[in-house]
């Protein structure tokens, strides 16, 4: 395939931008710098990077959903509406949700079929970050937010891992975490003597909820969006 087109295809952006990065050499195949947009790339097996960023063929659909309270994350699901009924039909295949959130939790979930992925990415070893604003129903003291963020009992046995949380009002912070246990948060909070009132995911493995996505909206992820992704699952080359 021409690289322009190759460039086009991973949203990059149009087909004459294309060229312009390619003329002004910031697009590199093989760590080479080409400048000849109609150069043949292979796009099974050359590695392309535009403005020092690897990108991967999208060989894997990845959607950024906002999703809405009062569905669940999962493909299907006998009586709840789930994720996947948020996208047209023809849409969904082989799609699935990158982990879950409650049913009454709101944000940023990914959709893919990249398999491979979405386990590096979910795997407890890698930590990848995930940041939730959190409305509580009591204020978070400074004592609390120092518990929160050295790690607390969970229940059960589990101490959560070390934390970072940012006051922003009374009874709203934002809580970034590098595990993803059943109610995690839900649970931390528990654990300080308070209690989640609306709990919302602002971002996850380096991507940060679209603004611009309502509840029950999504988008495809940008080339460089993917690219991030895979940098967090530990594995830029895949
Ligand atoms: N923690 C929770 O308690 N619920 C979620 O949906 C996500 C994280």
């Amino acid at each position: 395939m021409r690289l322009d087109k190759y460039l086009c295809e991973l949203n990059t952006g149009t087909r004459s931008q294309a060229k312009a990065y390619i003329r002004q050499g910031l697009v590199r195949v093989g760590g080479v710098v080409v400048k000849s947009p109609e150069f043949q790339v292979n796009e099974a097996t050359d590695q392309v990077s535009l403005k020092g960023v690897l990108l991967h063929y999208q060989q894997f659909t990845y959607f950024m959903l906002n999703k809405p309270k009062g569905v669940v994350s999962a493909t299907k699901d006998r009586s709840e509406r789930t994720v996947l009924d948020l996208l047209p039909g023809d849409r969904q295949k082989g799609l699935f949700p990158a982990g879950r959130l409650d049913k009454d939790t709101e944000g940023l979930l990914l959709l893919t079929d990249d398999g491979p992925l979405v386990h590096r990415l979910l795997s407890p070893k890698k930590h990848v970050e995930k940041t939730y604003l959190v409305k509580t129903k009591k204020p978070v003291t400074p004592q609390a937010a120092a518990a929160l963020e050295a790690g607390v009992d969970m229940g059960e046995g589990e101490i959560s891992l070390p934390a970072r949380v940012c006051i922003l009002k009374d009874r709203e912070l934002l809580l970034t975490i590098h595990e993803g246990k059943f109610h995690q948060v839900k649970r931390m909070l528990g654990a300080v003597d308070n209690q989640v009132e609306a709990l919302k995911r602002v971002a996850f493995g380096g991507l940060k909820l679209d603004e611009g996505l309502k509840p029950g909206e999504y988008r495809e992820l940008s080339a460089q969006e993917v690219s991030v992704l895979y940098e967090q699952a530990g594995n830029s080359l895949s």
